[in-house]
């Protein structure tokens, strides 16, 4: 049995229990419906997607990757075509792009918030670029507004990988809402999790209207294929349900990892680490708290002996995984990437973790230094 000592990375289960009784419910009303895809529950939960985002349309997906690989496509991606991604990312990013057979064009990212650094795009950009895919890492916003006119400029398309930054803000507007397509994903951990995979496409009426025709076997309507392509990929009614209920809590839960966020923050000042920021005009929403250290495996064996669960996002970049480097390009140096991969190491973060874990993490950190 685990350890009840030990201090987890997440916990969805201590998540999910506040809003049990509710999801029961959900289940009891959407077996009784009859209606198990494609329902009432399903069209709320894009209602509310879609408000929250500040868009006009959300289309509910099976999972976050297939937010991407929908988003790419509706945004005309194809065979051949570049896409501009960070190396310094979770795999999916860059495995919808292979999913169309097109090329990842790697690009560096900013040491201090390990999203893609805007100012190396430009000169990723080749005749055969489609589209910036720009991923929100850890929960603080890319410099939404350098690649917005960047994509303007050279008439590329802006794609936001949202799955990890719902909640997070960028010149006060909710990530999602500035690129073409924002693509979020509700795996159980994630700040809006679901009970089991689920995901969403948000944007303009017209792109969200084309995500629904290709989640669908490319029907316009049953059994009339209008367009080529088409898969099957749909939220279904019980996660929509669990997601509208989870939903009503997310500003709340954003708020609760905030203040994880500055307890940290306050209780780890001083030490030889690098805490995570966040930049002027952007609001970090923290689904992950990354620290930065030169000894990081002996800080991180040291915190697993004092029972604190530790994570790496991401121990291998994609252009050194074999299965996510084949076909694709680098564009300048990558190191910066590399750099984060030896130094980055997640704190739990998870909106009901206590005040006594986060005093347990911080001193545990505290204890290694003082070794
Ligand atoms: C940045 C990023 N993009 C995409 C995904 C893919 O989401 P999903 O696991 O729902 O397919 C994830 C989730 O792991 C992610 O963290």
């Amino acid at each position: 049995m685990e350890n009840p000592q030990t201090v987890p990375l997440a916990d969805p289960r201590r998540d999910l229990a506040r809003y049990e009784a509710e999801m029961i419910d959900v289940t009891r009303r959407v077996i009784n419906s009859g209606s198990y895809i494609g329902g009432p529950e399903v069209d709320k939960f894009e209602k509310a997607m879609a408000r929250a985002t500040g868009v006009d349309a959300a289309a509910g997906l099976g999972s976050g990757t297939d937010a991407l690989i929908f988003a790419l496509q509706a945004a005309g991606v194809g065979r051949g075509d570049e896409v501009i991604v960070p190396s310094h990312t979770a795999g999916p990013s860059v495995a919808a792009i292979h999913a169309l057979f097109a090329t990842p064009v790697f690009v560096d990212v900013e040491y201090d918030t390990a999203c893609i650094d805007a100012e190396l795009v430009a000169a990723a950009i080749g005749p055969r670029t489609k589209a910036i895919l720009a991923v929100h890492l850890y929960g603080h916003p890319a410099r939404l507004d350098l690649l917005a006119r960047l994509a303007a400029d050279r008439a590329v398309v802006l794609i936001e990988d949202c799955a990890q930054a719902q909640g997070a803000l960028f010149s006060g507007k909710s990530v999602g809402s500035t690129g073409k397509f924002g693509c979020f994903s509700f795996y159980p951990t994630k700040n809006l999790g679901a009970l089991g995979d689920g995901g969403a496409v948000t944007g303009s009426q017209a792109g969200v209207d084309l995500v629904r025709k290709l989640r669908v076997y490319g029907w316009s309507t049953p059994q009339f294929a209008e367009i080529p392509y088409g898969r099957c990929s749909r939220l279904d009614e019980l996660q929509a349900g669990y997601l509208s209920v989870r939903m009503q809590g997310l500003a709340e839960d954003v708020e609760a990892r905030r203040k994880v966020a500055r307890a940290y923050r306050e209780l780890l000042a001083g030490l030889p680490i690098d805490l995570p920021i966040e930049q002027a005009d952007c609001r970090h929403a923290y689904h992950l708290f990354v620290i930065k250290s030169d000894a990081r495996d002996a800080l991180r064996r040291h915190l697993g002996d004092a029972g604190v669960m530790t994570g790496l996002h991401y121990p291998f970049p994609a252009h050194v995984q074999p299965g996510l480097s084949t076909n694709t390009r680098t564009a300048g140096s990558l190191d910066v990437t590399l750099r984060l991969q030896e130094r980055i190491l997640s704190l739990p973060m998870f909106a009901t973790i206590t005040d006594n874990e986060i005093g347990r993490v911080a001193d545990a950190v505290r204890g290694y230094f003082r070794k």
